[in-house]
């Protein structure tokens, strides 16, 4: 008995960690598997007129990328952007490398569906910054039309005490009544004041599809 219980023992002590093992394979099989076949879809436009807003984006975008959002099978929705936009949180973003004044860039993300970049929260200024090459600047939708200091987000979003990354001694320049995201040394990107008749990159959002 004791002969045969201390090789059964010793099995278990080896056939324990190699069953965690296997779950643990089998689980990470099932992910991929999941995260490969189902978790994100391509959403090909089919020119179906059913939906305003789907309709609308298709004639600027190709597809939509969607990943699937909720924790349980019966909430499970997709989420979607546009394939070239980045997606963040509820939204969608877009960097544009097309240089143009501040009206004209809003005019480029009203015409693909959104508006330039408002920003919400701190986790929205630091995924966007991470998205930007440092050597050009960004217009985002905030701007001072007076030139009186009162900045007003594009969408009417209330320009909070909170949430707001200019600079040090930014801004600094009534006539300057656009914003911009610029990569300043010693290592840090904020806000900057800058002309709104000055060629710049910029930054467009929009509110993403749920299908
Ligand atoms: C940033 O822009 C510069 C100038 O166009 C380019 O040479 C560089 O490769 C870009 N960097 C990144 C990380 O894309
Ligand atoms: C405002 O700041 C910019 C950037 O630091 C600087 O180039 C400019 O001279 C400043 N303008 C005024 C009026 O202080």
């Amino acid at each position: 008995m004791v002969q045969e219980g201390q090789p059964q023992g010793g099995e278990k002590r080896v056939c324990w960690p190699l069953r965690l093992w296997s779950v643990a394979v089998i689980s990470i099989l099932l992910l991929s598997t999941c995260f490969i076949v189902s978790c994100v879809v391509i959403y090909q436009f089919t020119g179906d007129k059913s939906d305003k807003r789907l309709s609308e984006l298709y004639t600027y975008h190709s597809g939509l990328t969607c990943f699937s959002e909720g924790t349980r099978v019966t909430e499970k929705i997709w989420g979607c952007c546009p394939s070239t936009w980045k997606s963040f949180g509820s939204s969608c973003y877009f960097i544009s490398i097309e240089q143009n004044f501040w009206t004209r860039s809003e005019q480029n993300c009203v015409e693909m569906g959104g508006h330039l970049v408002v920003i919400n929260t701190e986790a929205e200024q630091n995924f966007i910054v991470q998205q930007l090459n440092e050597s050009f600047s960004y217009f985002v939708g905030l701007s001072d039309p007076q030139g009186d200091g009162s900045w007003q987000w594009i969408d009417h979003t209330p320009f909070k005490k909170n949430v707001r990354f200019w600079h040090p001694n930014e801004p600094n320049f009534s006539e300057e009544r656009c914003a911009s995201i610029v990569f300043w040394n010693p290592g840090r990107w904020g806000w900057n004041d800058v002309f709104c008749d000055t060629n710049r990159n910029s930054i467009c959002e929009m509110k993403k599809i749920y299908l």
